[in-house]
């Protein structure tokens, strides 16, 4: 193959229309290609970005009413998913269920198979216009082959799938809890089948057309009701009209379950669950489910981490079931001093391996991003090995 610099004409060709998903002919080499070529434009893929969905709407109008009026936020998740991509393609037993989770979940964005292509072609003009000399026939092909691949993969698996692309759900209870928390009952109808643990993504009245993802806090009920804990962050946001102005009487459309937390992990060894913040939701759901089931694990300990003590609020949940299971302790952790004596005060990520090393157990992590990094970490460097170690690879906001 020659290595000169390649126009977007030549490589447009080579997105074609979706079939069934066949994997690139050399994969090994196209990840090679395509990681050095992203990592190369790593620095300007903020403008590639920019410049994708200008191309696709300049191109495409009527696909601009597909997304919501602000694209900051849909920019920086493609880049996120380009990354996790890039990353595993030479991971197929992650990347194909990634990609087909999101696939599958592109049904309630009323994404239709013949809008791939388009998509495909203005990406890859993107990519060659902002690639400069990186930008070869090899990495071209590369790239027109992995994205003939994610395609067909996310398209392949929103074929396949029976369940509705969204549910209808109407805020039934709205309390809330402090000036920037509320805690949130939805009923679907019928109910929206989830695991324990699973999120879901929520479109409501006051942002048309802006997904958010929340995690239940209890496991499946038979009435279709969930349970979620919202806090507000910046303003403008979904999170802040949902705790501000939501109220009993709303309707949401809720996406399908995703997440890929284990809900039952050995039942030979002890339990650790990690939650920060609002990150404590996955772990109250399947410590619920534990309990409803009947399969406690061998034994349980909660570290729950908030800033302030009172920003605790599932503490009180945690303790009636402790109080309810022998198996299960609960630790609530501060940063600041609290007016009660009793709470671990420092960071989660430090107090968790302060005293011990867990060398026996399995552990849960769920948190912010930052929470994930610096608690994985903490739990590496005191010589947990890594598969006992379990987080939702994608929780990334
Ligand atoms: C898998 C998953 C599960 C989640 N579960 C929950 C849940 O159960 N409850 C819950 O309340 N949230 C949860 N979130 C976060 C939620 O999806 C939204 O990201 C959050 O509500 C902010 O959305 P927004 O539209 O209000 O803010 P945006 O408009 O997206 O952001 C507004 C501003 O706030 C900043 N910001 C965004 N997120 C945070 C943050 N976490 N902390 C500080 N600043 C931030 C942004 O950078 C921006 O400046 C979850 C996220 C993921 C990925
Ligand atoms: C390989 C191809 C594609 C990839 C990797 C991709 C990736 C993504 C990602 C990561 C998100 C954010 C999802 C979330 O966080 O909830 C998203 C949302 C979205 N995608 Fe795609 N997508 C692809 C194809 C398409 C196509 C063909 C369309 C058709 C128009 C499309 C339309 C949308 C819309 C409308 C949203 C919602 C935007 C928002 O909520 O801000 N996508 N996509």
């Amino acid at each position: 193959m020659s290595a000169e610099r390649v126009a977007f004409s030549d490589v447009a060709a080579q997105v074609p229309v979706t079939g069934s998903p066949v994997p690139p002919p050399d994969l090994n080499r196209n990840a090679e290609l395509v990681r050095s070529s992203f990592v190369a434009m790593a620095p300007r893929l903020d403008k590639v970005l920019a410049r994708f969905y200008a191309v696709l709407f300049s191109w495409s109008p009527q696909l601009r009413e597909y997304f919501p009026i602000s694209m900051e936020s849909q920019r920086d998740r493609l880049a996120r998913v380009l990354n996790h991509v890039v990353g595993a393609l030479d991971r197929p037993d992650d990347l194909v269920p990634f990609l087909a989770q999101l696939g599958r979940d592109h049904r309630k964005f009323s994404v239709l198979d013949e809008h791939y292509p388009i998509f495909g072609k203005a990406l890859l003009t993107a990519l060659a216009a902002e690639s400069g000399d990186v930008w070869t026939m090899e990495v071209a092909t590369a790239w027109a082959q992995t994205y003939q691949f994610m395609a067909e993969t996310m398209a392949a698996a929103a074929r396949a799938e029976t369940t509705p692309a969204c549910w209808a759900g109407e805020i039934i209870e709205h309390q809330r809890l402090d000036r920037d928390v509320a805690a949130v009952r939805v009923r679907t109808d019928p109910p929206l089948p989830y695991r324990p643990g699973q999120y879901v993504s929520v479109e409501t009245p006051h942002r048309p057309r802006v997904w958010r993802y929340y995690t239940p806090t209890t496991a499946p009920r038979a009435d279709g009701t969930i349970e979620l804990l919202v806090k507000a962050v910046g303003y403008g946001g979904v999170s802040r009209a949902i705790v501000s102005s939501g109220r009993a009487g709303d309707t949401w459309r809720l996406g399908p379950a995703l997440g890929r937390l284990p809900d039952q992990i050995s039942p030979d060894r002890g339990l650790v669950m990690i939650g920060g913040g609002t990150g404590i939701a996955p772990i109250q759901a399947i410590l619920h489910g534990m309990e409803t089931a009947g399969t406690p694990p061998r034994g349980a300990i909660v570290y729950y981490g908030a800033r302030s003590w009172e920003g605790l609020h599932a503490l009180d949940n945690l303790r009636s079931m402790s109080y309810r299971n022998r198996w299960l302790d609960v630790v609530p952790v501060v940063q600041e001093p609290p007016p009660v004596s009793g709470p671990e005060i420092g960071q989660l990520a430090e107090t968790v391996v302060r005293h011990r090393t867990w060398a026996d157990r399995d552990v849960l992590v769920s948190g912010s991003p930052a929470m994930l990094r610096a608690t994985v970490g903490a739990l590496l460097t005191a010589g947990l090995p890594l598969e006992r170690i379990h987080y939702d690879p994608f929780v990334d906001d």
